[in-house]
């Protein structure tokens, strides 16, 4: 396909990782273009686990090239981290098939701390962020105040120009949040050795996606997060800071919009989120803890449980409406064995009010309730199946169903961690 977006239709963590790296198979190259280290894409290979937050899942194959775009924001002590972790378990990562943007914003030490201390700030009312420092450096890149990779490779310029950025920080880091100071010059000599180490894969990322696109080759253009955390889009103000469906690749891999052909969404068969805010279709008690444990439902960058609930076609439609989806991968669907019946939220409501399209124009969806409809389930284990037939007749019956509330064909379906745990519908 010579370019396909695929972007979580939830709240993230819907298995994009594993289907990622199984896509990549038939791609060139795989692009990142928004988020940061917050995301924790984890992919299982021959039983071996990687996990990875910047670096694309399409790392993990020999001959593909990886890119990380412009509207990334780069922490690179978790980059080099991630190199350093990946070339010990014997995969190759070198400026070959490993691309990073010049145009990237970096994350600074500073932008962790002010996450963490403006979380505290906010009490009650806190986002329940990741503390990778996304949000502050975003801030500083609409601010116009943010360094970006290519900063990081003029030592003279860099030195002035974070020196500058760290008088303002460490006032606010001090003055406001009663903190001591970061030391302006560890500051500067830690990051300008780390340039030093990523000076090999820096490049016009976007230039060469583009080349490349014009050269016939494949792109796969990886969303982190999920539609639902969009900071345009999501459930404001509980998202994260950027653009994380298909309209955010214009402007954070710098690719015309209009040479995107495809765009599939990842939904789980049921839902998670981490963090604070909305949650219409969640479910408390035993059967939260219930999914939280049969889906292994505990977040791969911080390690935090994920709430858990019902698949919730009103926010799915909305996400996939959104993006233009042509099409959607299921995952997880083994998570859902041995219930005896499957809920799934068709509709919201608040008082006399009701809504089957996602209600967007709400302040706030506190009061909102979600309307349920279930299906019989199934008691099989279902991991190893392989063809859609071979699923037991109810689970095939929920596939359908859902199918065609969301109204995009399911091409595949997910039912279980490993690269090979997938029914292929069509493609
Ligand atoms: P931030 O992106 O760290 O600022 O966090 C903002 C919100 O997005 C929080 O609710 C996080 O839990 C959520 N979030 C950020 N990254 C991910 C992810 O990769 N998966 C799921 N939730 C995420």
């Amino acid at each position: 396909m010579p370019s396909l977006s695929v972007f979580g239709a939830q709240w993230g963590d819907e298995g994009k990782g594993k289907l990622i790296d199984f896509l990549a198979e038939n791609q060139d190259l795989v692009v990142r273009y928004q988020g940061g280290a917050n995301a924790g894409h984890t992919v299982v290979v021959e039983g071996e686990k990687y996990v990875l937050h910047l670096i694309p899942s399409g790392i993990l194959h020999a001959e593909k090239v990886n890119m990380i775009g412009p509207g990334v924001a780069v922490d690179p002590i978790k980059l080099l981290e991630e190199i350093d972790g990946l070339l010990e378990r014997g995969v190759h990562v070198d400026g070959e098939n490993l691309r990073l943007a010049a145009g990237a914003h970096v994350i600074f030490e500073h932008h962790k701390r002010i996450d963490g201390l403006s979380e505290l700030w906010r009490g009650k009312g806190r986002i329940g962020t990741t503390g990778r420092g996304i949000g502050p450096c975003y801030a500083d890149k609409a601010a116009r105040t943010g360094l970006r990779v290519a900063d990081l490779l003029d030592p003279t310029r860099f030195r002035e120009r974070l020196g500058a950025a760290l008088a303002e920080k460490n006032a606010l880091i001090e003055r406001v949040h009663g903190e001591a100071p970061l030391n302006v010059e560890e500051q500067i000599d830690l990051y300008v050795s780390m340039g030093d180490r990523l000076r090999p894969l820096v490049a016009d990322v976007g230039a060469e996606v583009r080349r490349a696109y014009r050269e016939g080759r494949s792109i796969l253009f990886e969303g982190a997060q999920g539609v639902m955390l969009d900071i345009d889009h999501g459930t404001y103000p509980y998202v994260t800071s950027s653009s994380t469906g298909v309209g955010g690749i214009a402007g954070g891999a710098a690719f015309p919009p209009q040479h995107i052909e495809e765009a599939w969404g990842i939904a789980k068969a049921y839902c998670t989120r981490v963090g604070e805010g909305p949650f219409p279709s969640e479910i408390f008690g035993e059967a939260a803890e219930a999914l939280r444990k049969a889906g292994n439902e505990f977040g791969a960058t911080t390690g935090r449980p994920r709430r858990a609930g019902w698949f919730d076609a009103v926010a799915v439609r909305y996400a996939f409406d959104l993006a233009g989806a042509s099409g959607w991968i299921m995952t997880k669907l083994d998570v859902l064995s041995g219930l005896e019946e499957i809920p799934f939220a068709v509709a919201y409501s608040r008082g006399s009010e009701r809504w089957t399209e996602y209600p967007a124009h709400l302040a706030s969806m506190d009061d909102v309730q979600v309307e349920l409809e279930t299906l019989p389930g199934w008691s099989e284990d279902i991991t190893g199946v392989r063809s859609f037939d071979d699923l037991p007749a109810t689970a095939r019956a929920y596939v359908e169903h859902v199918e065609k509330i969301t109204g995009v064909p399911i091409v595949m379906i997910s039912v279980g961690p490993g690269r090979e745990a997938v029914i292929r519908r069509s493609s």
